[in-house]
């Protein structure tokens, strides 16, 4: 359980707060999506998460433990995050080592090791750059390696902060694929990302943030039928919604999602279109 307590944050030399008034709480084995506007505090607020950033005034309490009491190395065998820009997260001279290195740190034998980066590298069609330095891999394969290298050692909590950028469709579906394993497995995972079609196919709950401040909480469908909330964190309606929305229903339209929930209910739809 993760839980953000009247969290307030300032980075260090600025006036105003990138963070103001967080409280926030995900259970174990939630699919929590963070959605917002550039500069809304999303990747602010996940750095707290393992500790890399206190709070400047309230708290940070993952599993039990008062973040300002931890190290980032203690957070981490708990919570896994994958960053933003690979080239902040790369630093080994090879994907092998790269991906070996968490698993090292946590002093796994060296025979599990090679089989669980073996089986990563793999499942991320990385195997032919094993040797190679990952600073010249393309900009999905150097995502991919950061992705593979924080979940090869298994985290309880894996925060991902954008990571269909770059991804072709193939590997997007992959990862959607990977998600949904880790939920079945009743890990915790908070995806950071502009990439609504990925909150839809995904997210059990979604949190909208908006100048250091969370401007709402909700389902999917309560996120893709507000337009305003959608238009103050700079989303774009997706193509279903925009379309139920303009047939002004007069029946409830929140559980029509997909083409697929739009197809299945078009005769229920057309009965009950306002004209
Ligand atoms: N190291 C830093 N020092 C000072 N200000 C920072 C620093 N990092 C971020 N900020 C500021 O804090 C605010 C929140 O930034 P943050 O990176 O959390 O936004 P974000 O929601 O992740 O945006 P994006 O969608 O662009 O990734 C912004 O106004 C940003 O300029
Ligand atoms: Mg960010």
């Amino acid at each position: 359980m993760i839980e953000f307590k009247e969290v307030y944050f300032k980075y260090p030399f600025e006036d105003t707060y990138a963070l103001k008034n967080i409280n926030i709480r995900i259970s174990k084995g939630e699919c929590v999506f963070i959605m917002g506007s550039n500069g809304a505090g999303k990747t602010t607020l996940i750095k707290h998460i393992n500790g890399i950033l206190k709070p400047t005034k309230g708290e940070v309490w993952v599993n039990g433990k008062n973040t300002k009491n931890f190290t980032v190395a203690e957070l981490s065998k708990i919570v896994g995050i994958v960053f933003q820009n690979p080239d902040h997260q790369i630093f080994a001279s090879s994907v092998y080592e790269e991906v070996a290195f968490a698993l090292r740190n946590f002093k796994f034998d060296e025979k599990y090791i090679e089989n669980k980066v073996n089986e990563t590298l793999k499942f991320f069609s990385l195997e032919k750059y094993k040797e190679a330095s990952p600073l010249f891999l393309s900009g999905g394969e150097k995502k991919r390696v950061t992705i593979a290298s924080v979940v090869c050692y298994e985290p309880e909590i894996l925060v991902l902060d954008e990571p269909t950028v770059g991804l072709d469709l193939k590997q997007r579906k992959n990862l959607v694929n990977l998600i949904n394993e880790l939920k079945k497995m009743n890990k915790t995972i908070i995806v950071v990302t502009h990439d609504i079609d990925f909150a839809i196919e995904l997210a059990n709950r979604v949190i909208i943030m908006n100048e250091g401040e969370v401007l709402k909480e909700g389902s999917i469908s309560d996120i893709i039928y507000d337009e305003e909330t959608l238009r103050k964190a700079n989303l774009i309606q997706p193509i279903i919604p925009q379309v139920v929305t303009k047939l002004k229903l007069s029946i409830s339209s929140k559980k029509i999602i997909t083409i697929e929930d739009f197809l299945t209910n078009l005769e229920i739809i057309l009965k009950n279109v306002k004209t």
